[in-house]
């Protein structure tokens, strides 16, 4: 059987998420605004514009759009300084085994990321060429927990949405996935994503048999 299986980019494929923190973190600090790892997690998946809105409210700073745009450039190019020293070992460990495995049983592959670096990043870690569609924040209008990303990415699988498998670490990506109607596998801690239908703490503890399972479903 064909089913549809969807990952998220950032803390599900590559660790991105401890580098958007830290360009997240400089920016918040010049801004005199206090900014922690437990802030951080809100920002899981949102896209970048609405982060450095939550950002600045954390320190009820009021700006122009001009200057939220220059902030967001400034934000990016930082991001991308640390981008662009990544290589293949910093694929998450147990990725690379789930996406031979779903290769070598003909399954669809497919990004779908709020992200709009997710190219260059799976170019950088060496694994496009494992994507058989990629559906990035330059693709859709509506952010997480919007399920727009996974529609557009079952879609572009010619699978129905109940077809569809989710691979998140955001909490807004487990409830994006839930109201598209398809499967939702969180990645990380089960207290923080518990709504997902399943939860691993890494790649490592998802078996093939597992996989087997939900490909014969
Ligand atoms: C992902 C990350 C977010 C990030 C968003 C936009 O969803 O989890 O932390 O803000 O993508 O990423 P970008 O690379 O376009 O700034
Ligand atoms: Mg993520």
């Amino acid at each position: 059987k064909t089913k549809a299986f969807i990952f998220d980019l950032d803390g599900v494929i590559v660790d991105t998420a401890k580098y958007h923190f830290l360009a997240w973190q400089k920016l918040a600090e010049s801004l005199g605004i206090n900014f922690t790892h437990e802030h951080n997690e809100e920002l899981k998946g949102v896209s970048r514009v609405r982060s450095l809105e939550i950002i600045l409210g954390l320190g009820n700073v009021e700006a122009t759009q001009e200057q939220k745009d220059e902030w967001l450039v400034q934000k990016n190019e930082d991001y991308l300084q640390y981008i662009d020293k990544m290589d293949d070992s910093e694929i998450l460990p147990g990725v690379m085994k789930v996406l031979e495995f779903l290769k070598s049983n003909q399954q669809p592959i497919i990004l779908g990321s709020a992200s709009k670096n997710a190219r260059p990043i799976l170019e950088k870690v060496n694994i496009l060429h494992y994507f058989d569609d990629i559906v990035d924040g330059n693709d859709v209008s509506n952010a997480k927990p919007d399920p727009e990303v996974f529609l557009v990415g079952a879609n572009k699988a010619n699978q129905p949405n109940e077809n569809a498998i989710v691979f998140e670490d955001s909490v807004a990506g487990i409830q994006a996935a839930n109201i598209a109607g398809m499967m939702s596998v969180g990645i990380g801690e089960a207290s923080v994503l518990n709504e997902a239908d399943v939860v691993f703490n890494n790649f490592t503890e998802i078996t093939e048999e597992f996989l087997r399972e939900l490909i014969n479903k």
